[in-house]
């Protein structure tokens, strides 16, 4: 049985809220001249903007998604102490029984445990195949001297797709490689809800795939399972052969095929804090190691106790398919609401948020012009709405300076899980409607101040012709007073 619950007697579905808010805080929406004066003063990059300017914050789910009455309960009993808290102990026996892995190993977030994996299994020259990079992961493999090579499908590249599992990976190339660079390879990483192509889930039968060739050639499998809770539920929807398959079940396939898993407890358990899992014993006492090193005592690692209690509750909570539909469902409806209208955006719908194409949206605007960064600092200036550029933008330049053109030009706007209402939807795709009425009058960006590394982060841009100006001005033309 598909346990949804969407409203559909008379008109269209609606995803159906299993939950209700019990805290709320505070929004403003201010006038769209001061949101123009706003972005500029932020150097046109919603990294810099300040909370407080914003409506609706889609920068990112990482640390924001809405907790449970159940999360803050247990916060108010954690058990502060340097080693052997009662509220880690509580942790590994959560995690124990959701992964069944018997070693548990607490990092401060998701890029703490991409360090010390990095720094245990990647040498000069070594190759770590994955159907698709993170930022952070890719950093910290080239930092210790390793490359990339992503194994996706062609289905990945498609911005418009109806491949329910973009995220797979090309086993037949898997093969390949293994054949001819074995040795270089010291294991194969998989992602779960792949971030940069869309939030997009792979299918238990890959992974399946991909371990029956890993173990040919006894390569370990690394997962990043940060944005688990989003796959889960498309193996449960999207796969035939899981539907009737619990949440807990699929995990436990999961968690069986994999020899390491880690992920940010920013995401997956909604509260703030990293976790690494294993059975094998030799791979955690090298894990192990390093952790006084760089995060902090074995009964911590860098996490405030009160973040190790909401973990243990936002895990067991993962496990409750009315818990983690609302994100997917929510970005699905969103999805459906754009491409109503017309209004170019990465499908199917994925895990994480909704992603504009902007390569489709402005395509009178150059790579060099940044469109993806460009229709980010137009959605705030017309919407309050701040989403992540992941475009050129984000890439780093090349060894000559010239631009390294991103092969997709992205706006992000990230659902955190649980946090926006149906209303709030609404209005975010009414502005982003309005934006695509006018997009002739978008125009580029170019610098003021660009950082060498991770320019993205801190850099500032300021608008190349005075379109700004007249986005405002049309906006006042056709909302009159209203903000
Ligand atoms: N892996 C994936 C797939 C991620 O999405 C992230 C973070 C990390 C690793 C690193 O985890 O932030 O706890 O150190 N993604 C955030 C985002 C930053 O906005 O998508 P972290």
């Amino acid at each position: 049985m598909n346990m949804s619950n969407k409203i559909s007697f008379f008109g269209e579905p609606v995803p159906l809220e299993m939950h209700k808010v019990k805290i709320v805080q505070k929004l403003s929406l201010n006038p769209i001249e001061e949101r123009q004066l706003v972005m500029n003063a932020a150097g046109n990059n919603t990294f810099l903007l300040k909370n407080e300017n914003i409506f609706l914050d889609m920068l990112s789910d990482s640390g924001v998604n809405a907790m449970s009455d159940n999360q803050l309960a247990a916060m108010m009993q954690s058990d502060d102490s340097y080693a052997g808290s009662k509220s880690f102990t509580k942790l590994e026996e959560t995690s124990k029984k959701i992964f069944k892995k018997d070693y548990i190993i607490p990092v401060h977030q998701g890029r703490a445990a991409e360090n010390i994996l990095a720094r245990v299994f990647v040498k000069q020259g070594d190759i770590i195949p994955m159907n698709y990079h993170f930022t952070t992961t890719k950093a910290h493999i080239l930092i210790n001297g390793g490359t990339v090579v992503e194994l996706f499908t062609p289905e990945a590249m498609k911005m418009s797709s109806a491949d329910p599992f973009k995220g797979n990976m090309d086993t037949d190339a898997l093969r390949k490689l293994l054949e001819k660079e074995k040795a270089k390879i010291p294991f194969v990483r998989m992602e779960a809800g792949t971030n940069l192509i869309g939030g997009q889930p792979f299918s238990l039968e890959n992974l399946r795939q991909v371990k029956a060739i890993c173990s040919e050639h006894n390569i370990p499998i690394v997962l990043d399972a940060s944005l688990l809770s989003d796959n889960l539920y498309f193996i449960k929807v999207r796969e035939e052969a899981q539907k009737d398959s619990s949440i807990e079940e699929i995990t436990k396939q999961i968690s069986d095929l994999c020899d390491i898993i880690y992920f940010s407890a920013r995401k997956l358990g909604s509260a703030r804090g990293g976790l690494m899992l294993t059975s094998n014993r030799k791979y955690y006492e090298q894990i192990l190691e390093l952790v006084p090193l760089f995060e902090g005592f074995i009964t911590y690692g860098g996490m405030s106790v009160r973040e190790i209690e909401a973990i243990s509750v936002g895990l067991e909570e993962t496990m409750d398919f009315d818990m983690i539909k609302h994100g997917p469902e929510f970005i699905e409806f969103m999805v459906k609401e754009l491409e109503k209208r017309n209004i170019p955006v990465v499908t199917p719908a994925g895990g994480l948020g909704c992603h504009l194409n902007a390569k489709e949206f402005i395509p009178h605007l150059k790579p060099t012009e940044y469109p993806a960064g460009s229709l980010g600092a137009a959605l705030f200036i017309a919407g309050s709405i701040r989403g992540m550029e992941r475009g050129t933008l984000s890439e780093e330049r090349n060894p000559d300076g010239s631009e390294h053109i991103a092969e997709v030009e992205l706006l992000r706007l990230a659902l955190p899980r649980r946090v926006f209402t149906m209303s709030q939807i609404k209005y975010a795709v009414d502005r982003i409607h309005w934006l695509y009425e006018n997009r002739n009058l978008i125009g580029g960006l170019k610098w003021v101040s660009e950082p060498k590394i991770l320019r993205f982060f801190v850099g500032r841009l300021e608008a190349n012709s005075d379109w700004q100006e007249k986005l405002v001005k049309k906006f006042r033309a056709d909302f009159g007073d209203s903000l």
